[in-house]
């Protein structure tokens, strides 16, 4: 994993880190995101989303073509075991006025928005497996995965979860719910 990770596969795949970092932690000036941390399966089932198609992205296509399955499930066990920003571990509950976190934590039902942190887990911080973590994922890369949802050149989510909730956040609602985790 770490060899793929730092040099390719030699098999088509160049090394990841040219894009997401040494660390894995991305670079939020151009949208890659930070890998670091990531649960195991859910960076394998997005590896295998780019092969299969039902994640388009012209960028992570090709290098995705060329992982096997030994590869893919190499590379998704050595990012999870790199570490993750620091997450908040305190609880405050939060006040209806603050639009991003009344959203994160309690969801917009008056628009059929169930609270982010109802999968994403407390804090954003992630939810084994399934639910990919947001807290200290780049704004600018989230935003695009929203956009990927609305425009259907990301179909994966298990159960179709993510596209209408994507299709429903009001414009500030979009902004302000990707910068919130950005720096949660
Ligand atoms: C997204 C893995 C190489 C650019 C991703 C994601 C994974 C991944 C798992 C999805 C992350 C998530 O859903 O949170 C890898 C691995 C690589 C590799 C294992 C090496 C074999 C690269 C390279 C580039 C790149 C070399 C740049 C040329 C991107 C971009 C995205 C992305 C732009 C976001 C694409 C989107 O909007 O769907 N990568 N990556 N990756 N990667 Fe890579
Ligand atoms: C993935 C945002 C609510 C289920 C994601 C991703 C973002 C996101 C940005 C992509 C992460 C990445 O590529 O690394 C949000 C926001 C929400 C919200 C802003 C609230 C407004 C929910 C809810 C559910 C959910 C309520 C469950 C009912 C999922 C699942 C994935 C995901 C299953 C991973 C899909 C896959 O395997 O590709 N979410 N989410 N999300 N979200 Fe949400």
């Amino acid at each position: 994993g770490q060899a793929i990770s730092q040099q390719g596969n030699g098999q088509g795949a160049v090394a990841c880190l040219s894009c997401h970092g040494p660390q894995g932690e991305g670079n939020a000036a151009v949208g890659f995101p930070r890998l670091a941390g990531l649960p195991a399966d859910y960076l394998s089932h997005q590896l295998r989303s780019y092969r299969d198609g039902t994640r388009q992205n012209p960028m992570m296509q090709p290098f995705a073509l060329a992982l096997s399955d030994e590869d893919i499930q190499a590379v998704s066990a050595y990012y999870a075991s790199l570490e993750g920003p620091n997450l908040p571990t305190a609880y405050q509950a939060a006040a209806p006025e603050n639009t991003a976190e009344w959203l994160a934590e309690r969801g917009d039902w008056e628009n059929t928005i169930p609270a982010c942190n109802q999968c994403h887990g407390p804090n954003g911080q992630g939810v084994r497996d399934i639910f990919p973590p947001l807290a200290g994922q780049h704004a600018s890369y989230m935003a695009a995965q929203l956009n990927a949802w609305r425009n259907g050149t990301r179909s994966n989510d298990p159960n179709g979860l993510m596209q209408g909730i994507a299709e429903r956040l009001s414009e500030e609602q979009f902004g302000l719910i990707t910068a919130y985790y950005a720096t949660l």
